[in-house]
């Protein structure tokens, strides 16, 4: 076993360290009050090479591998849960799925400008009626000549009205419900596609969260992305990756909370001694720390296992889960070693503690997390 990052990915994490914390931590409390979205850091990312991370060089990438993508979405979120989740959509959801299943044409059209960053990526499979039950979705797909009519409407998308292109599942043959589910890429700007609510929410607030709605959307079998039936298969396999993005950014709220907090114990004086010399906080710190660590072991575990050809769904679901436990664990204590202070937007721990709580929500609950786990052992 190797417990030793590369000096790659040690690079990758000093380069997007440095990053987050002159480009993007500045602006992050802004952001999120102001519930802004900034293009400009995500082109900043894409002159880094981020963008287009684990993807090889003829597509645009720089061909590191998904341990050095993970610790970007980490360092990321380190600072701001908000870019952090940019990225992972950008890459995990809407890069991977073109990677694995594109045709050598749709890699070259559409993985390369996103791998460049010129182009921001979207996934859509949540509906109003099927979040956790993804096979329930109504929206569909009818093939008319070489195109396909798709109507419908997509909720909660992250990147969404920001996002160029969009994953988007749809049924081709309703009756046979998932076994009749396809892929598509949809272009922002297609006749009929246009975008919905925004919603106001808890945290993640500067990432913005759309309904898509397609309305005799006109796409041609060219964007058709796998064959027709392949769809519900596609979108799980993405999620299986996707959710090691998530735990990445769980991490990484996790250990901006513990710094700010451990830091604030070293500073903080009461009863004529800072506050980290009395056991009660110390002994916090000390499991906040723990949490941390572990979450990290698993989400590099997984990575490692992706980027090893070793399966990595059951791996991916473990970290996903228990990083998310432990973020929102992680960040109520920090909040609580700050106090009455950490309650308001004077520090960031707030933030966090906001931000941690979708980890245990999105790209599945931690509940379907359970369900998925508990399949595969059984299956065994
Ligand atoms: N890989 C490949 N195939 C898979 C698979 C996987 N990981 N998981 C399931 N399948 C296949 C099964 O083999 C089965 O195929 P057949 O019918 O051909 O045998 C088919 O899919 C149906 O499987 P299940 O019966 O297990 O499916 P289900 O309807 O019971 O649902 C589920 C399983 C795991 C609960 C799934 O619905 C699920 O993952 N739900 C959560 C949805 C989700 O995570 N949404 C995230 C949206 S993205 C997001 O949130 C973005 C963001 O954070 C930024
Ligand atoms: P429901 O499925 O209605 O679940 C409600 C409750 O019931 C949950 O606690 C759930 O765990 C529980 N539950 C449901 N089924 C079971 C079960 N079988 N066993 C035990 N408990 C169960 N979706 C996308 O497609 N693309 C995106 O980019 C995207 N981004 C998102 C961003 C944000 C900020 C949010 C909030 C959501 C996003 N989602 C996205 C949707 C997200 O994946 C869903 O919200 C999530 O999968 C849960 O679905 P739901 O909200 O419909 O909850």
């Amino acid at each position: 076993m190797q417990f030793q990052l590369s000096d790659e990915q040690e690079m990758i994490r000093k380069m997007v360290r440095d990053f987050s914390e002159k480009e993007v931590a500045p602006t992050a409390a802004e952001r999120d009050e102001e519930e802004r979205f900034d293009r400009g850091i995500f082109d900043q990312m894409a002159e880094l090479g981020l963008t287009g991370i684990p993807w090889p060089e003829e597509y645009g990438g720089i061909g590191a591998d998904y341990l050095s993508y993970v610790i970007a979405v980490e360092e990321l979120s380190r600072v701001c849960a908000s870019t952090g989740v940019t990225l992972s959509a950008h890459i995990s959801l809407c890069s991977w799925p073109i990677y694995t299943f594109g045709t050598e044409e749709q890699k070259q059209q559409f993985l390369r400008p996103l791998a460049e960053g010129a182009k921001l990526g979207a996934y859509a499979l949540s509906e109003p009626g099927s979040g956790s039950d993804a096979a329930g979705m109504k929206t569909t797909a009818v093939k008319d000549g070489d195109d396909y009519v798709l109507n419908g409407s997509k909720v909660w998308i992250t990147n969404g009205g920001e996002a160029d292109l969009y994953i988007v599942f749809a049924l081709t043959d309703p009756e046979k419900k998932h076994k009749g589910c396809t892929a598509f890429i949809l272009e922002k700007g297609m006749d009929g596609f246009t975008m919905g609510k925004k919603e106001k929410k808890l945290g993640i607030r500067s990432s913005p969260t759309l309904e898509i709605i397609m309305d005799n959307v006109r796409v041609p079998k060219e964007n058709r992305l796998g064959e027709e039936g392949e769809g519900f298969k596609i979108a799980m396999q993405t999620l299986d990756g996707g959710r090691n993005g998530i735990a990445a950014q769980a991490v990484g709220i996790a250990q901006g909370a513990l710094d700010a907090a451990a830091g604030y114990a070293k500073e903080r004086k009461q009863f004529g001694k800072p506050i980290g010399q009395m056991q009660g906080i110390a002994f916090k710190l000390a499991d906040m720390a723990v949490k941390v660590e572990a979450s990290r072991l698993l989400t590099y575990q997984a990575a490692w296992c992706e980027s090893a050809g070793v399966p990595y769904g059951m791996a991916s679901a473990m970290s996903k889960l228990f990083a998310g436990d432990s973020a929102m664990e992680v960040t109520v204590e920090a909040v609580q070693v700050f106090g009455g202070y950490g309650y308001t937007k004077d520090y960031p721990v707030e933030r966090y503690m906001r931000d941690a709580k979708i980890t245990q929500i999105y790209e599945g609950t931690n509940e379907i997390q359970r369900v998925v786990i508990s399949k595969m052992l059984l299956q065994e």
